[in-house]
């Protein structure tokens, strides 16, 4: 084989992909599934301030391990360790999407040439997550390494982080990004690995979560404003 046909031979291998590139893809799906997953039970637990600051105490205590302890509170090493996990999650996420970021100038012209030319609405929704990928590469660790150093969640320390210390320049950042990235892409994973082929009814669950989980977010972020505009500093934790 000279030379010319070995190239030959390898650049059409090379298009197929390789092996490692079908298992970053699977990486990628399990461990975005993963995150998803955890964005849905996360917005949930934290909007029960909704339902008052006690609820919000009871649901910080239960995940904290609370009915390991005799007095009933949890440990907030509870908090620092899984979120070091998330963190972890997140990174080996990122690693494996980076892959697919357009790298150059002309391959992202090349992109919105292609979307203006279809209007396909698959390749919107993927440009979608391409765009809130980038900006949650900078924002979530920012909080999930609070989370690590400064894990001591309740109504107040909550509010006191949201209110005094500003968090909430980051959570109105964050909750957007993170709540479309996260349902387009379990509506993706969804299509490709086949669950579904009612696309059209998908997208539209998918746009209604969104829309349920920014009003829950949003109302939890007055509802975290509010009490913090109570607090006196230094803040007691609240205790029923
Ligand atoms: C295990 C790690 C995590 C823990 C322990 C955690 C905990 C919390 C807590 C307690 C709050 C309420 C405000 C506060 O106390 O500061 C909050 C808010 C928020 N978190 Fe997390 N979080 C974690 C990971 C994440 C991740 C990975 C994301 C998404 C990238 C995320 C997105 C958000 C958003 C958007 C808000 C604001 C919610 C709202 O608008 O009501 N969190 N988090």
């Amino acid at each position: 084989m000279n030379v010319k046909s070995l190239l030959s031979h390898h650049n059409h291998y090379a298009s197929l992909g390789s092996p490692w590139s079908a298992k970053a893809d699977k990486v990628q799906s399990v461990t975005g599934v993963m995150l998803g997953c955890f964005l849905l039970a996360h917005l949930h637990f934290e909007s029960s301030i909704l339902l008052g600051k006690e609820a919000f105490f009871h649901v910080v205590q239960f995940l904290e391990g609370g009915m390991f302890s005799s007095t009933g509170h949890g440990f907030p090493v509870v908090t620092k360790v899984f979120s070091i996990f998330i963190m972890a999650v997140v990174i080996i996420h990122a690693a494996v999407a980076l892959r697919r970021f357009p790298a150059q100038l002309g391959q992202w012209r090349a992109l919105r040439r292609h979307m203006h030319g279809i209007n396909h609405k698959d390749s919107h929704a993927w440009f979608w997550q391409l765009v809130t990928g980038f900006i949650l590469f900078f924002l979530a660790p920012v909080h999930i390494f609070t989370m690590i150093t400064n894990p001591e969640i309740g109504p107040h320390l909550s509010a006191e982080r949201v209110y005094h210390a500003n968090a909430w320049l980051l959570y109105i950042l964050l909750l957007p990004a993170v709540v479309i990235h996260a349902m387009i892409g379990l509506y993706r994973v969804a299509v490709k690995w086949g669950f579904t082929h009612n696309r059209a009814g998908l997208r539209k669950v998918a746009k209604v979560l969104i829309v349920y989980l920014m009003v829950i977010g949003l109302l939890s972020l007055i509802s975290y404003m509010f009490i913090g505009q109570e607090l006196t500093l230094p803040v007691t934790p609240y205790v029923p």
